[in-house]
Formats: structure tokens, C-alpha cells, sequence
């Protein structure tokens, strides 16, 4: 998506299949506000906040990840690519690290490439991934979708209403995902970007307008 990242031991390389969230993201932008606020969400290399800021030339964006090592990398990136004006970066656990900043319902989007292999898998048959990259990137919980429940629970403090929230998920996890933003009643009904073989991977859902959302306790 036009940007060239560093990238160090530590942080997760960007997968290809993961542009198929940062175009969705993107080709939504280009048709909604002027200067919009944009969250990624567990950032890593900052990949998808620094590929959206190229982009979208007036785009304020906030990025938070949990580790020392994804923070410091993506601060790097967004300084050599002459994005730090626009790209703050933050670190903490999901939506903590962006309580104080006054985004509570100021986003127009929020996108996220959550971890989502269950931690069994990650032990079995995927524990080649952990011989050169971290467990946070890839360890989803017991069932590959414990962060995606917080993600969908806590994006809706920090949304405008009508913005949208955008994240990927693992292939054969998009029914357990629909249901998961159903439950939550505070968002319309999800649709799905879905790869060159025509799987679901990407989820679109977009807060309701008039919908009582949960209080933003966590933003600030
Ligand atoms: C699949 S990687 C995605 C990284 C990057 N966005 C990309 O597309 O390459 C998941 C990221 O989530 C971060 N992460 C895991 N648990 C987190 C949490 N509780 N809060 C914030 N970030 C978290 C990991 O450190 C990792 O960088």
C-alpha cells in the first residue's frame, strides 16, 4: 500500500492478506469525512496506520499496540516516513492506551489486525509461527477470538455514531464474528470483505446512529 516499513526481531511482518483491511479501510475514507479520525488498533509495525495517513492526506490517526517492541517500531516508521504529525502512537492494552486523549466518540473508523489463532492451535499445529515472531501477534485466547470480543465491546466508546469499525479475522471464524457484533446491539449488521478465493476475512460493522451505546469508560 505504498509504504515502506522497517522491521525488526520482535514485531510481527505484515501479511499481504492483511491489505485486504487496509484498501477496505481506505476505499471507505476516500467517501466520508474530509479530515477523519482513524484508530488501528493493536498497530504492530504501524503498517495499516501509516498506509491509511499516506492515503488519506488529512487523516488524524491513533495507533496503540502492546509491546515495547511494536511501539518503538511503529514511532520509528511514522518518523521516517515523515507521518509523525499525523500519527500518534501509543502503548497500553487495547482501548487503555488511548484513555485521556479526548477520542471518546471522535472516530470515524477504527481498524485492527487482531491476534486470532486459539492458543491451542498456536501450541500444535501453527507453533512454527513462533520461531521468529512474538506470541502476542498470533495468540487469540482459548478460542482465536478472545481479543476480537473486546475490540468489538470497547470500539463503540470511541466511535462517532456511524463510524466504522473494521478488523480481520481468521479463515472459517466469520460466523462466530457475526454473532459476536449481533450480540453487541450496537452496531448494524456486519458485512465482509473477502479474499481473492472469495473467503471472508475482513469484517465491516458499522455503529448505529441513534443506538444506546455503552458508556466510553475507558475514553477519557
Ligand atoms: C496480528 S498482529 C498485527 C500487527 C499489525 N497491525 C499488522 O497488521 O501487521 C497483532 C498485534 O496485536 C498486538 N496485541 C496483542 N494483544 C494486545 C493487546 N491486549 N492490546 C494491544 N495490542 C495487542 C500484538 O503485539 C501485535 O502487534
Amino acid at each position: 500500500m505504498n509504504v515502506t516499513l522497517e522491521l525488526v526481531p520482535g514485531v510481527l511482518v505484515p501479511r499481504r492478506e492483511t491489505e485486504l483491511l487496509g484498501r477496505s479501510a481506505v476505499a471507505l475514507l476516500h467517501d466520508g469525512a474530509l479530515d477523519p479520525v482513524v484508530i488501528d488498533m493493536c498497530c504492530g509495525s504501524g503498517n495499516l496506520a501509516l498506509a491509511i495517513a499516506a492515503e488519506i492526506p488529512a487523516a488524524r490517526v491513533w495507533a496503540a499496540d502492546l509491546t515495547d517492541s511494536t511501539v518503538a517500531l511503529a514511532r520509528s516508521n511514522a518518523e521516517r516516513l515523515t507521518l509523525k504529525d499525523r500519527v500518534t502512537i501509543r502503548q497500553g492494552d487495547l482501548f487503555c492506551a488511548l484513555a485521556g486523549e479526548g477520542l471518546a466518540g471522535a472516530a470515524d473508523m477504527v481498524v485492527c489486525n487482531p491476534p486470532y489463532i486459539s492458543t491451542a492451535r498456536l501450541d500444535s499445529e501453527s507453533a512454527h509461527l513462533l520461531e521468529a515472531e512474538p506470541r502476542e501477534a498470533f495468540d487469540g485466547g482459548p478460542y482465536g477470538i478472545s481479543i476480537h470480543q473486546r475490540l468489538i465491546r470497547d470500539a463503540v466508546g470511541f466511535l462517532k455514531p456511524g463510524g466504522w469499525l473494521l478488523f480481520e479475522f481468521g479463515l472459517g471464524q466469520d460466523r462466530q464474528v457475526a454473532a459476536l457484533i449481533a450480540r453487541a446491539k450496537t452496531y448494524e449488521p456486519v458485512t465482509f470483505a473477502r479474499d481473492e478465493a472469495g473467503a471472508p476475512r475482513v469484517a465491516l460493522a458499522r455503529k448505529l446512529r441513534n443506538g444506546a451505546a455503552p458508556s466510553p469508560s475507558l475514553a477519557g
